[in-house]
């Protein structure tokens, strides 16, 4: 089965800039939290009451099951220092000098938003804020790329180089993704790639771009738990994800509120 890319109609595109809005909202309210001494079960709690009680928004990691895969049993994703993604929140407690990913993303009437950003608990290592801050400035070299005319490789060709360069490796078996009704949907957004390849990008497409960033080699590992991806080599790992909308002139980022960082670079 080969679905296709879908392209969101101006009310389609209405509705993925709420629930972007509201994903990084989250994000806002749980950053004040995320301090030495807290378990990751805390902070899904917490988001998943505030998603829940407060925006009235569905947490849609919360039991899906996608193909080859028991139902996630969080509402966020927890990702910690060699975790590279898809960590599951429990009873681990955040330390000083951890780095921790948050992935957060909401249904609201329909659509979902879905963005992360990365954490310094307490004070870090050089470098792991290095990693962190050189990972969101690859995703924003790939934001930057987006354009009705240009092609999904330009994207992952951006991040890759940047990447590379800073002396980093970047995953191959996660990727972004087309994103509307559907968590996941039609295309892939490989975060590594040739200039002009692949899919020519048209206005009223909505993605994610989500690299995700290794210190050592790229090679990955899955858990036991089915779902926790980590480095094989136990380095460091950084993830941040933005969902994006093609316009007719460049890009839209969907997943900002007041408390986004600036853009990178
Ligand atoms: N939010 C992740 C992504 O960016 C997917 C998490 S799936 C889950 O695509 F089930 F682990 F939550
Ligand atoms: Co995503
Ligand atoms: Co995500």
């Amino acid at each position: 089965m080969t679905a296709s890319v879908t392209l969101k109609t101006p009310a389609d595109i209405e509705k993925m800039r709420i629930a972007g809005r509201l994903a990084s909202e989250v994000l806002d309210y749980i950053t004040p939290h995320v301090q030495p001494g807290v378990t990751t079960d805390e902070l899904d709690r917490l988001c998943h009451d505030y998603m829940v009680e407060v925006q009235q928004t569905i947490p849609a990691p919360l039991n899906y099951a996608p193909k080859g895969h028991r139902p996630y049993p969080r509402s966020i994703c927890t990702s910690i220092n060699h975790q590279v993604c898809h960590g599951i929140p429990g009873d681990r407690i955040l330390k000083n000098g951890d780095i921790v990913n948050l992935d957060i993303t909401v249904i609201k009437d329909g659509f979902h938003g879905d963005t992360s950003r990365m954490f310094c608990v307490g004070e870090v290592s050089r470098q792991a804020r290095r990693l962190c801050d050189l990972t969101y400035e690859a995703l924003w070299h790939g934001i930057r790329c987006v354009a009705p005319g240009r092609h999904l490789g330009d994207i992952g060709h951006a991040i890759q180089r940047f990447a590379e360069q800073a002396g980093y490796s970047v995953v191959r078996e996660f990727c972004g993704h087309g994103i509307g009704r559907a968590f996941h949907e039609e295309p892939q957004v490989l975060h590594y790639g040739r200039r002009g390849a692949g899919l020519e990008l048209k206005s009223g497409m909505t993605f994610t771009i989500e690299p995700m960033i290794n210190a050592g080699k790229r090679d990955i590992r899955q858990l036991g738990d089915g779902w926790t991806i980590v480095t094989a080599d136990h380095s460091l790992s950084a993830q941040w994800e933005h969902t994006i909308l093609v316009t007719d002139v460049g890009f839209e980022v969907l997943t900002l509120s007041a408390g986004s960082p600036s853009a990178a670079g």
